[in-house]
């Protein structure tokens, strides 16, 4: 540990919340009024992508929940990166494991929006996770390494800047059940690995990873103290301005 102090990235996920835009601009409005502006800490607010133009109007740093491989085209529904860089978004959230359970992301797919992502000059919050600890670790440390290693595919070393990592064990997303920071040290440490074999040591070092699970202000100190993390990857806790506020209060010890 050095008494540097060290970046720290809160990455709020709205989801699909709030239901309209008058509710998510008052949680917008009410974060931005207890998030005070700390120099070492980056706080990323990922709306969902319809308010996001309304957003950037305000200022502070967005991010945008996931975004299509392709930037245009006839893809009913789909978000190109370019269109949500061009409303605002500098950050991507990519391959979440609600995308992956409910719309069939496989990490092919990730891939490819990765890539997508960061030529549209999106940093890339990538994530990963086992579904669950049973079985021996090394069957779950071997699913994260293939999400990590085919989600990273093509990625340079260069463009590897722009990424990050955020661990989310499935089990503990939405759960109540967050992990143990001693069990996401070895994870982030294992990731880091990954990086340090995919590319080299040196950029593994400083590789940014996340810790997402169940991430509040009750347990937010003792992840970004002993996790081994750079940040958090929040959920639940960031629809809710005081409890996110208190977050950010907390990283701003480190
Ligand atoms: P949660 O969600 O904090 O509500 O568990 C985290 C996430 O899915 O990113």
């Amino acid at each position: 540990m050095t008494s540097q102090k060290r970046k720290i990235l809160l990455v709020a996920n709205w989801k699909c919340n709030p239901a309209t835009l008058p509710e998510a601009q008052r949680l917008f409005a009410a974060i931005k009024k207890t998030v005070p502006r700390y120099n070492n800490i980056d706080v990323v607010i990922c709306p969902p992508a319809v308010f996001l133009s309304r957003f950037s109007a305000v200022g502070g740093k967005l991010g945008v929940q996931d975004v299509f491989w392709e930037n245009t085209g006839a893809y009913t529904g789909a978000i190109g990166s370019r269109m949500a860089r061009s409303v605002g978004a500098s950050y991507a959230i990519i391959g979440h494991s609600e995308r992956r359970e409910h719309m069939g992301e496989t990490n092919e797919m990730v891939q490819a929006k990765v890539k997508a992502a960061l030529a549209a000059g999106l940093r890339v919050v990538l994530c990963v996770g086992e579904k669950s600890r049973d079985g021996d670790a090394a069957a779950y440390a071997g699913f994260v390494k293939e999400e990590v290693s085919v989600g990273l595919r093509g990625v340079t070393k260069q463009s590897l800047g722009n990424v990050i990592i955020a661990y989310e064990p499935i089990w503990a997303v939405g759960s109540d059940e967050a992990d143990t920071p001693e069990r996401t040290l070895e994870m982030a440490l294992y990731i880091r690995k990954t990086i340090a074999d995919l590319y080299d040591r040196t950029v593994a070092q400083t590789f940014p990873v996340l810790y997402g699970g169940s991430a509040n202000a009750g347990n937010a100190r003792a992840f970004l103290r002993d996790g081994g993390v750079d940040g958090l990857l929040v959920g639940r806790a960031s629809l809710q301005a005081k409890e996110f506020g208190k977050i950010v209060q907390i990283a701003n010890e480190f």
